[in-house]
C-alpha cells in the first residue's frame, strides 16, 4: 500500500490553486496554509477566501491556528461545513507573532491547553482531527513522549512531526530519529516531515523511521512533480527524465488559470504567480534575469511575455530584452 505522501501547509503558498496542482501530481493528502481560527470566526472576507475548497482537491485538511478552544471548535465546524476532510491543529509554528497569541508551537509548552483544544475540536466535528508539531523547545526540552501520549489518548487521526525544535528554526538538519521514536512510542499514525528534498529522501525516511507517511514542504514549491516522482520510486517504476520546458510552461499557465478562478482578479493572480515563478524558473537558462523581471508581472499578458523568455532564452539578450520585453513588463 502506498504510504501518505502529503503536501505541507505553507503559509502564503498552499492555497487552493497550488493544492489542486499538487493533488494532480500525485500528493495523496494536502493541507491548507495555517488559517487563523479567530479570523475564520470573526472576519467575513477572510472566511470567504480561506474556506474555498473543491472536490478535486480532497482529501484536504484545514490547518487551524489559535489558542482558544471554543474559537478553534467553531472554526473547525466552519471547515467541516465548507467540505474539508479533516482539521489539523497547528502546534508547531515558531513564529513570534503566532506564539505570542498562545497558538502554534506555544501550545507545546501548554499541553493542558492543547488537550482542551483537541477535545473541543473533536467535539464539534465528525471529520478526522490531526496535529502538527515540532519536537520541543530545544534538544534538551523535547516533548515527544507527551505528544505520543496525547495522540494516543485522543485517538488523533495522525501526528505530523517536523523533526526540528522550536529554537532551531530552520537551521541545521531535521533529526529523523525523532520521527522513528514518536512512531514507536505512539499508538497513532505518524507523518514524518523535514528535509525531504528529493524522491530518494522520501524512501529513506519511510525506511529509517517506519513512519506512515511523509510530508513535503519547500521541495514542492516550484516542483509539484516531486509527488509523481516519489510515487514512481515507491512503486518501483523508473524515475522519469527531467521536466521539460514545455511541461513547465503548461503547468505555469494552468496555475495562473486556477489562480484566476480562485481570486477572480487578474492583478491579484499575477501577484500570486510571481512568487511561484521565482521557483518554477529555478535551474533554467536565464533564471536570474527572468527573476529580475518578475516584480513587474501584473497581468496575463505580462506572464505570457515571461513565458516567451522561458521558451526562448535567446530573447533575454540585453538589447532585445530592454526594448521589447522590459518595456512590456514595466
Ligand atoms: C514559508 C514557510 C511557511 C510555512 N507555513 C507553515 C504553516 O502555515 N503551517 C505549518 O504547520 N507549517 C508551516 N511551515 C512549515 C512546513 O510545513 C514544514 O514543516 C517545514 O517547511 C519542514 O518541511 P520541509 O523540509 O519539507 O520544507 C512553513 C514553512 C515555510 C518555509
Amino acid at each position: 500500500m502506498t504510504p501518505i505522501i502529503a503536501l505541507a501547509p505553507i503559509d502564503g503558498f498552499t492555497d487552493l490553486p497550488f493544492r489542486r496542482l499538487c493533488r494532480k501530481m500525485g500528493a495523496t493528502l494536502v493541507f491548507t496554509e495555517m488559517t487563523s481560527a479567530n479570523g475564520l470566526v470573526n472576519t467575513k472576507t477572510y472566511r470567504a477566501i480561506r474556506l474555498k475548497t473543491c472536490d478535486e482537491e480532497q482529501p484536504c485538511f484545514l490547518q487551524l491556528s489559535g489558542s482558544d478552544p471554543a474559537i478553534m471548535a467553531k472554526a473547525a465546524k466552519l471547515g467541516e461545513q465548507a467540505g474539508f476532510k479533516g482539521i489539523d491543529i497547528n502546534a508547531g509554528c515558531p513564529s513570534k507573532k503566532v506564539m505570542a497569541g498562545g497558538g502554534g508551537a506555544r501550545l507545546l509548552f501548554d499541553l493542558g491547553r492543547l488537550e482542551e483544544i483537541i477535545k473541543a475540536v473533536q467535539g464539534s466535528v465528525s471529520i478526522p482531527v490531526s496535529l502538527k508539531v515540532r519536537a520541543g523547545l530545544s534538544a534538551d526540552a523535547l516533548v515527544l513522549d507527551q505528544i505520543a501520549d496525547i495522540a494516543t489518548r485522543h485517538r488523533l487521526a495522525f501526528v505530523t512531526l517536523h523533526a526540528r525544535t522550536v529554537s532551531q528554526g530552520f537551521a541545521g538538519s531535521a533529526k529523523w530519529e525523532w520521527i522513528g521514536y514518536l512512531k514507536r512510542r505512539s499508538g497513532t499514525k505518524v507523518i514524518g516531515n523535514g528535509d525531504v528534498k528529493q524522491p530518494q529522501d522520501a524512501q529513506r525516511m519511510l525506511e529509517q523511521t517506519g513512519c506512515d507517511g511523509i510530508m513535503i514542504g519547500r521541495a514542492a514549491l516550484g516542483n509539484p512533480w516531486i509527488f509523481r516522482d516519489i510515487i514512481d520510486l515507491l512503486e518501483g517504476r523508473n524515475l522519469r527524465s527531467r521536466v521539460t520546458k514545455e511541461e513547465k510552461v503548461r503547468l505555469i499557465l494552468r496555475h495562473f488559470d486556477l489562480l484566476l478562478e480562485y481570486t477572480g482578479s487578474e492583478t491579484i493572480s499575477a501577484r500570486h504567480i510571481r512568487k511561484h515563478l521565482m521557483r518554477y524558473v529555478r535551474g533554467m537558462q536565464g533564471a536570474s534575469q527572468i527573476r529580475g523581471l518578475l516584480t513587474s508581472v501584473s497581468s496575463k499578458d505580462d506572464l505570457n511575455r515571461v513565458i516567451q523568455l522561458i521558451v526562448d532564452p535567446a530573447l533575454l539578450r540585453k538589447d532585445f530584452c530592454d526594448e521589447d520585453y522590459k518595456e512590456g513588463l514595466a
